[in-house]
């Protein structure tokens, strides 16, 4: 009797068990191969303890790519109007079309005529900023494919792929080839990830450059991923500032753009994204993606956006992009100045100088922190091939800009 009762029991054992383990989800173990938290959280928080450790120290943030500037006059014009028809019947919007409203896809067509890039309305999506549209473009990719990235460069390309399980390969840049590297023919790679201007060496492609990219691009059957967000910052005529200057890019090509740091919309959240219908089916399966899991930017945000591309638009958010490169010439100087070696801030609001007396990323992070107050970002944080390297951004303001190089020029002058 006791024998078939054990028997039973652990039968019964078994079974609870097998069916415990099968209610069990599994997570993403994907994660558990990314850093523990995000390269401008870890900054964040370590600048966070340092405040609240010394409350009396005024820290100087030159560290993530955060705009200073109040929204120019046009866009905060745009923004009262659509805020007031969302009170009217008459003029009030629920759902918008999750690709963009028309009259802001319009306006994006326009803008890239400008440049005679000419784009059909239904290869433009607008978005809620570039960052996630890079990353949630990865929806149209098998996980098998290979993933060529940049070293240095912006870590959500890296660690969205890496949530997806894909392999990520790395292109070396570098001071000998000026952190732009070319195509490698013996390297094969399925997804390519190209910023120009750089995030974050501010280092520019020029056309032949791009071209090189776009035929080892079509040669392989392989789709590039140009993340344009700081295009509005190249002042050299002869610079591309889309991959569709470029010949036969839109067989190739989808385009990231965001009005973050062209018109002050970190915190307002706009950009655009294109996808040619030159690529077949992603154009068609990026707008299921999108009516899918996607309801679209505010209409209240898209009116605002589109007050950028109008002429006083124009006109006001290039007078805040040139006040943020002059304090990139102001950062520029000092580093001469000191003899540090450094890089950017022509095209780009960032500078990329090598650390003094070859320390390390995050132990300069940690020593211009503690003895001038100023926070910039490790350049190992974007890459193996940052280390030793530090980014500081013009974004400041013109004061906290002189005031933190007066104090960087007492430790290093
Ligand atoms: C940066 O500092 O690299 C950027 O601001 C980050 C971003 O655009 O998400």
């Amino acid at each position: 009797m006791d024998s078939i009762n054990l028997l039973l029991r652990s039968k019964e054992y078994h079974i609870q068990n097998k069916r415990k383990k099968e209610k069990n989800m599994r997570i993403n173990s994907n994660y558990e191969n990314l850093e523990q938290s995000y390269l401008f959280s870890t900054i964040a928080k370590k600048v966070n303890e340092y405040i609240s450790n010394n409350p009396d120290k005024k820290v100087i943030r030159l560290g993530i790519g955060d705009v200073t500037k109040p929204l120019c006059k046009a866009v905060i014009s745009a923004l009262h109007k659509a805020v007031d028809e969302m009170g009217v019947q008459e003029t009030f919007r629920g759902y918008g079309p999750e690709q963009g409203y028309d009259f802001l896809r319009e306006a994006v067509k326009k803008y890239y005529s400008q440049r005679n890039v000419e784009l059909d309305m239904d290869e433009i999506f607008i978005s809620d900023g570039a960052k996630s549209d890079v990353g949630n473009i990865l929806d149209l990719f098998d996980s098998s494919n290979k993933v060529l990235v940049p070293d240095p460069v912006y870590p959500v390309y890296v660690d969205t792929n890496i949530m997806a399980g894909r392999e990520v390969i790395f292109a070396d840049a570098n001071g000998d080839n000026g952190f732009l590297p070319m195509p490698d023919k013996s390297v094969k790679a399925d997804i390519i990830y190209i910023c120009s201007p750089n995030n974050p060496t501010g280092a520019v492609y020029n056309k032949e450059q791009l071209r090189a990219w776009v035929e080892y691009a079509k040669e392989n059957n392989s789709i590039i991923l140009f993340d344009a967000a700081y295009e509005c910052f190249v002042s050299d005529e002869n610079l591309p500032r889309s991959i569709y200057e470029i010949e036969g890019a839109k067989e190739c090509a989808i385009e990231f753009c965001s009005l973050s740091k062209t018109a002050g919309f970190t915190g307002t959240r706009c950009g655009y994204t294109i996808v040619p219908r030159a690529l077949g089916a992603l154009n068609k399966m990026w707008l299921r993606r999108q009516t899918t899991k996607f309801n679209g930017v505010p209409y209240i945000v898209q009116r605002g956006a589109e007050a950028v591309f109008t002429e006083e638009g124009q006109k006001e958010i290039k007078e805040n992009i040139d006040y943020y490169m002059a304090n990139a010439k102001i950062i520029s100087e000092t580093l001469e100045k000191c003899g540090i070696w450094h890089v950017g801030g022509k095209h780009s609001p960032y500078i990329w100088l090598k650390c003094p007396n070859n320390m390390n990323s995050w132990d300069f992070f940690d020593y211009l922190l503690k003895e001038a107050q100023i926070v910039g970002t490790p350049g190992a944080g974007f890459g193996r091939n940052g280390e030793c390297y530090f980014r500081l951004t013009s974004f400041g303001s013109k004061e906290n800009t002189i005031e933190a190089m007066n104090r960087f020029e007492k430790l290093f002058g």
